[in-house]
């Protein structure tokens, strides 16, 4: 399968298990625990109807919506995601242009591969940092000034992650945060399951 015959999320997630190294994949598509909270969250979306406006004009649709005090061109924004070059080479370059381009929200993770300045170059569009804040209190303020500088227009603060979820994907992958992959771990990287 190409990305042109994808049509839906579960064609993406198809081709992502096939390519991409099988502790990454489960990295990204895993949860915590017995994963009921990720299949809970997916399935809600069954829940949502689309009701047509049928037998009227509908003009020039318009979807722009406003969060954050900023107009976006669509009612979806990209959450954050760490180390998004595990998974493409342009990693948060990539989204943050994505973003851009159909006029929404890109969220920079503090575990992202890219600097802040890297991001703030590539896209004009609206842009939140998300924020674990460290206990050298330096660092925080330091992402800070240079998220202010650079033009971002919002922070989000996690809370929640005192202590990290218990990813049992990952405990049987092997894949750890940051990533160590060592001779051994090699060729469980290689492999894909
Ligand atoms: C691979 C991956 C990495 C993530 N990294 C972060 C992160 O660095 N910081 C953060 O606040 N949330 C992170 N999240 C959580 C997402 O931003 C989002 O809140 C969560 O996936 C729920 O949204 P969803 O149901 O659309 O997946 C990550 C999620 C995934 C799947």
């Amino acid at each position: 399968m190409s990305l042109q015959n994808c049509y839906n999320f579960d064609d993406f997630r198809k081709i992502a298990k096939k390519k991409l190294p099988s502790p990454i994949f489960h990295y990204i598509d895993g949860g915590a625990d017995d994963e009921i909270t990720l299949k809970r969250n997916t399935k809600s979306f069954d829940d949502c109807d689309l009701v047509p406006n049928i037998l009227a004009s509908v003009g020039k649709p318009d979807l722009s919506t406003t969060i954050f005090g900023k107009k976006i061109d669509i009612p979806l924004f990209l959450s954050p995601c760490a180390m998004q070059r595990l998974y493409h080479h342009d990693g948060d370059k990539a989204s943050a242009k994505a973003a851009d381009k159909f006029g929404t929200f890109y969220s920079m993770s503090t575990m992202a591969n890219n600097t802040i300045e890297e991001i703030s170059n590539i896209s004009g569009g609206p842009k939140l940092f998300q924020l674990y804040v460290h206990k050298d209190q330096s660092i925080t303020d330091d992402l800070i000034d240079r998220c202010r500088r650079s033009g971002f227009d919002g922070m989000c603060l996690t809370v929640d992650t005192l202590v990290a979820g218990n990813r049992e994907r990952d405990h049987r992958t092997g894949f750890t945060t940051p990533p160590k992959i060592n001779f051994a771990k090699f060729n469980e990287f290689c492999s894909s399951s």
